[in-house]
């Protein structure tokens, strides 16, 4: 059964929208702590929409869990983790006006900068994982430069899933499935790790769950969302158990 990192983007995006203090991160990384995530995640943005510094500071201290840093691949998000030491970075692409993260890290397209900028991160001791899509040129980019984890965008796969009336046996959506499949293989065989996520659900979830060898799912808004009628706790505790409802093996 592979991992569930929750994304708790969305709690600071509530407390911005009156640039109060509440509700606070630190608390929901706990509550998603005892609903059974086994990685917390959150994104620093360059322009601090909803993460901020402080938050980083605190859930640095507070995270029992593995804590996975989001961010750009800059020269000051890599100064701010290599002083913070999260188990995880995973590096995402960033543009200033996207709604969320758009698509994949073009590798291939900076491999010189990219491959600096992971030695640092390997150097002070954090594991490396790129955001890609299900593009085996790519994937083999994320080898050349370093990373030891793969996280495989699925958000094509989540769009596909929902307009295709939530059958994954429509043509489209096994293809699209495929796809995933095949460059998880490539990841395996280039000895790093595949992990995958982007609007994840918790009607789309398990045939990703279901993929051989996935380590970790990291989903974030489908979780928050259920957690306003929920709560925290339980909105993790029910993904849990949609996760756990796979028959493929996973590797331990
Ligand atoms: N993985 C990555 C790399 C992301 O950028 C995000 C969005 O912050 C997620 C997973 C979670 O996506 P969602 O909020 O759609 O579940």
């Amino acid at each position: 059964m592979p991992l569930l990192g929750v994304n708790i983007d969305h709690v600071a995006t509530l407390r911005q929208a009156r640039r109060g203090s509440e509700p606070d991160p630190a608390r929901a990384a706990a509550e998603a702590e005892l609903g059974g995530a086994d990685v917390i995640t959150v994104h620093l943005r360059e322009d601090r929409r909803h993460i901020n510094d402080d938050d980083l500071r605190r859930l640095k201290e507070a995270v029992e869990v593995k804590l996975n840093l989001e961010m750009a691949a800059t020269a000051e998000m890599v100064a701010i983790a290599c002083r913070l030491k999260p188990e995880m970075v995973t590096l995402v692409p960033e543009g200033r006006q996207e709604i969320t993260t758009e698509g994949g890290l073009d590798i291939a397209g900076q491999i010189e900068p990219l491959m600096e900028k992971i030695a640092r991160l390997t150097d002070a001791g954090i594991l490396v994982s790129v955001f890609v899509d299900a593009d085996v040129f790519q994937i083999e980019a994320a080898c050349t430069v370093g990373a030891k984890v793969c996280e495989i965008h699925t958000g094509p796969y989540a769009h596909i899933f929902n307009t295709r009336g939530r059958d994954c046996h429509a043509p489209e959506v096994a293809a699209e499935l495929a796809r995933i499949r095949e460059a998880s293989a490539v990841i395996r065989e280039l000895g790093m790790v595949f992990n995958a996520g982007h609007a994840l659900n918790y009607h789309n979830v398990q045939p990703i769950a279901a993929l051989p060898h996935v380590r970790e799912l990291h989903i974030g808004h489908s979780i928050v969302s259920r957690a306003v009628f929920t709560g925290l706790r339980e909105a993790v505790r029910e993904m849990k158990a949609r996760i756990a409802v796979t028959t493929e093996p996973s590797e331990p």
